[in-house]
């Protein structure tokens, strides 16, 4: 018998070498990881079998059915998936261990088996003790609530077909394996072999399914990045470990924006729903404090207040140091170098400590002109004037441009409490009618003015 060839694959990635070596689109991006051996798959055994009834349908005949949602019962999940679990789609939860996946979907499986019995809970990873006990922990007994212990999917493909669940929960897609696949469980084939063939029985038998995926960050175990392209909705599980918030960020959706985020708090009972995420980021902030300032990252039709930091002080030898937690390192040195050559801070000399409170993480450039006046601030020592919101996208030439859902971000910092905003000029001329008192700024340098004038 003429042994498989192997193939040598990248476990972050999926990218894949005829020889060993170590991973060239990884290294692309500074990151040196071993390829590692993967037996080549007979054809037979992978090859998927065509959807029945494959055949053209015109546009406008097509129908919807399937489309049917069904709620969770958390709402803030509903609003990431777009109001709702799809029956027959397939949903990707990713997040790093710990973060609460298990504890979510538990918590999802109480309304689901209560509007949509039966539930089939599949735990590849803990005992269905360990799962009672979380469960007893966070008060669930809903009676169309099934556990199944089990890793081997084609075991989970047979009790699906005999309980007929609704909804199915595979936790984790790194902890479940086909016997016929040679690679170990977690490794790229056999996650995506798992996923495809999940994939089919969500379709064929109309099972909202959700998978659970670890993603770690020395890349041990294949990312469930492999899985993306193929399921219809990809959600992140993302915060602090050591924090207490949780953001569900939907990276794909098939069915609904890919904008909107859920925020959670983890509790002793699980994971609670937090309504108003801006006060809960404001909560602990200190007034009249240098280097604090309060900018608005919108996500998704939900806009978010936080809470930046910055903290300039002297450096005591050789190259200053710049730390920078909750925003993109090199937008924040880039910001740091504007303020210097534009305003002639003398940053070369200072360490610089950037910080989002709460464990929270801006990814928008209307945060900028804050990072700018926070740093300003706290060489200054000089708190910024009143209770006002900094908005403005920061160029190179240190002018202040104009920002998205200026109206949006404005109407909840007015709910919050804030009475005024510095933001950016050209905004103001197109927005019409304000929630606040806004005053525009074209620069840098009137912003600082304006903020923390001398
Ligand atoms: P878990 O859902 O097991 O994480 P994942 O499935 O993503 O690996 O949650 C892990 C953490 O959550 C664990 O460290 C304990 C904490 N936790 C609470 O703080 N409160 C709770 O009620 C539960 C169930 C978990
Ligand atoms: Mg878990």
């Amino acid at each position: 018998m003429v042994r498989d060839a192997s193939v040598y694959r990248c476990q972050e990635c999926g990218f894949a070498a005829p020889k060993p070596g170590t991973c060239s689109d990884c290294a692309r991006q500074g990151r040196w990881l071993e390829l590692v051996e993967e037996r080549q798959v007979p054809a037979k055994g992978r090859r998927a079998p065509s959807q029945p009834g494959s055949t053209p349908v015109p546009l406008g005949e097509v129908s919807l059915e399937g489309g049917e949602r069904i709620p969770t019962g958390i709402a803030e999940l509903d609003r990431v998936l777009g109001g709702g679990v799809v029956r027959g789609s397939l949903v990707l939860i990713g997040g790093d261990p710990g973060i609460g996946k298990s504890t979510l979907l538990l918590q999802a499986s109480r309304a689901l088996a209560d509007l949509s019995a039966p539930v089939l809970y599949v735990s590849g990873e803990e005992s269905a003790a360990q799962v009672k006990l979380r469960a007893d922990r966070l008060g669930i007994s809903p009676g169309g609530l099934f556990l199944l212990a089990e890793s081997n999917l084609e075991a989970v493909e047979g009790h699906a077909e005999s309980l007929r669940p609704q909804v199915l929960v595979v936790d984790s897609i790194q902890a479940v394996y086909l016997p016929d696949l040679e690679s170990a469980p977690g490794s790229v084939s056999q996650v995506r072999e798992c996923g495809g063939r999940l994939m089919l029985l969500a379709k064929r038998k109309g099972i909202a399914t959700f998978l659970v995926g670890h993603v770690t960050k020395e890349g041990a175990l294949a990312g469930p990045r492999v899985l993306e392209h193929l399921v219809d909705t990809v959600l992140y599980f993302e915060g602090e470990r050591h924090h207490r918030y949780r953001v569900l960020r939907a990276v794909k959706n098939r069915f609904g924006s890919t904008n909107e985020i859920g925020v959670f708090e983890m509790t002793e009972r699980g994971l609670a729903e937090v309504k108003n995420p801006s006060g809960f980021f404001l909560s602990e902030r200190p007034q009249g404090v240098p280097g604090s300032v309060v900018v608005s990252s919108l996500e998704g039709t939900r806009p978010l207040l936080l809470e930046l930091q910055a903290l300039v002080s002297p450096a005591n030898f050789g190259t200053p140091r710049r730390t920078v937690l909750g925003m993109d390192y090199n937008r924040a040195c880039l910001l740091l170098a504007v303020l210097e050559k534009r305003l002639g801070f003398p940053l070369q000399t200072q360490d610089v400590f950037v910080n989002v409170a709460g464990g929270a993480r801006v990814v928008e450039p209307a945060a900028d002109l804050g990072l700018i006046v926070a740093a300003a601030s706290s060489y200054m020592d000089r708190p910024v004037k009143g209770n006002l919101l900094i908005l403005g996208e920061v160029g190179l030439a240190g002018e202040v441009r104009a920002v998205t859902g200026l109206e949006t971000r404005l109407r909840e910092a007015a709910a919050l409490g804030f009475t005024g905003a510095v933001v950016p000029r050209n905004n103001l001329s197109v927005e019409a009618r304000l929630p606040l008192e806004a005053q525009g700024v074209a620069s840098i340098d009137e912003a600082i003015q304006a903020l923390l004038g001398t």
